[in-house]
């Protein structure tokens, strides 16, 4: 499996002001009056090494549910395409644990396969190095990138009808508008008549909900405050890890459950690499991730706000997962 990460040929090519993205970024988002930082800095290696430990929690159902359907699946999705090759382009694979069921149903009705991983986290494509074997009828490229740079990027590499996958219910990181510019995007940059196959959690009990972002091992708690140590090490900055608590929950009125960490005092944190000094008031929040839920009516929008034709909606037994399969 080769590997290719794009953002050290990106920073090459501006060799005179390197541009730091992620200190710019953290900058602006403790800048703002309610502070805020994305989500997708989360996956540093120690995050992703503790997002592999929450999807085998059973308080986490959204990894089992989704795998049910894969299994369900699996010897579906190729016979539906009806072809010899596929190229699978996956957004956001993690470990590749998932990826791994897909592809196998396409290599048991004798596909060739040329998987494309695109992960913002080199370690999630160390983890599927070690998870997904090639062999002459599996071909790997990992892709280091963010999501739309690195498909753009494929689609020069890609010489096959396309899969698309974007699983785990990553969709639910964009709030409601996003979404709809996000999956129009990657309608921009993926062939016609190409499939994509996505995961939405649906709406469901609070309680059910806040009990997955809430793990009783605690390793959700670990995986935000994860986010103030990799600032520490790549910024060398001074967060006190004790001096903040996880906070998640589900805001009904969005339809999404809403991480933040809180400041448990007065305090203010120093951070080298920005020359920057940051105040935090007692209880002040930093808000760090949405998850979306869904309902069959906003996914079916979704669809057709972006421009996708719905082929087939998979649930799974307790109809709290769907896999929706959508073509351009
Ligand atoms: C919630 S995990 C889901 C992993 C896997 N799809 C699953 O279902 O278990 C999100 C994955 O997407 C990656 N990711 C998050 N934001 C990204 C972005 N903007 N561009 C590329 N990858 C991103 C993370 O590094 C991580 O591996």
């Amino acid at each position: 499996m080769k590997i290719i990460d794009l953002s050290k040929i990106q920073n090459k090519s501006k060799n005179t002001k390197r541009i730091n993205s992620f200190a710019d970024d953290i900058d602006k988002g403790l800048s703002l009056k309610n502070k805020a930082i994305s989500s997708k800095y989360f996956y540093d290696d120690r995050g992703s090494k503790i997002f592999q430990r929450i999807t085998k929690h059973p308080d986490y159902y959204l990894t089992n549910n989704e795998i049910e359907i894969l299994n369900k699946v699996k010897l579906k999705l190729p016979n539906i395409l009806k072809l010899k090759e596929i190229d699978i382009i996956e957004l956001g694979p993690g470990d590749g644990s998932k990826s791994k069921v897909i592809i196998e149903g396409f290599l048991k009705k004798n596909y060739i396969v040329n998987y494309y991983p695109i992960d913002i986290s080199k370690k999630a494509l160390k983890l599927i190095k070690r998870n997904i074997k090639e062999n002459n009828r599996l071909n790997i490229n990992g892709i280091v990138s963010e999501y739309i740079v690195g498909l753009s990027y494929v689609k020069n590499l890609s010489k096959n009808k396309q899969l698309i996958l974007f699983l785990g219910s990553n969709i639910g990181n964009f709030e409601r508008s996003q979404s709809v510019k996000f999956m129009k995007s990657i309608n921009n940059n993926i062939k016609k008549d190409s499939y994509i196959f996505i995961g939405f959690d649906l709406k469901k009990d609070p309680r059910k909900l806040n009990k997955a972002y809430n793990d009783s091992s605690n390793l959700t708690k670990k995986f935000n405050l994860n986010l103030l140590s990799r600032i520490n090490n790549d910024l060398q900055a001074n967060f006190n890890l004790k001096k903040f608590i996880h906070y998640g929950i589900y805001n009904p009125l969005l339809g999404a459950m809403e991480s933040f960490l809180i400041s448990k005092e007065k305090q203010q944190v120093n951070i080298k690499k920005i020359k920057k000094v940051y105040s935090f008031e007692a209880n002040e929040t930093i808000h760090l991730e949405y998850s979306f839920k869904y309902t069959i009516e906003d996914i079916e929008n979704l669809a057709k706000k972006s421009k996708y034709t719905i082929e087939k909606h998979y649930k799974n037994n307790d109809k709290g997962f769907i896999n929706a399969l959508w073509k351009k």
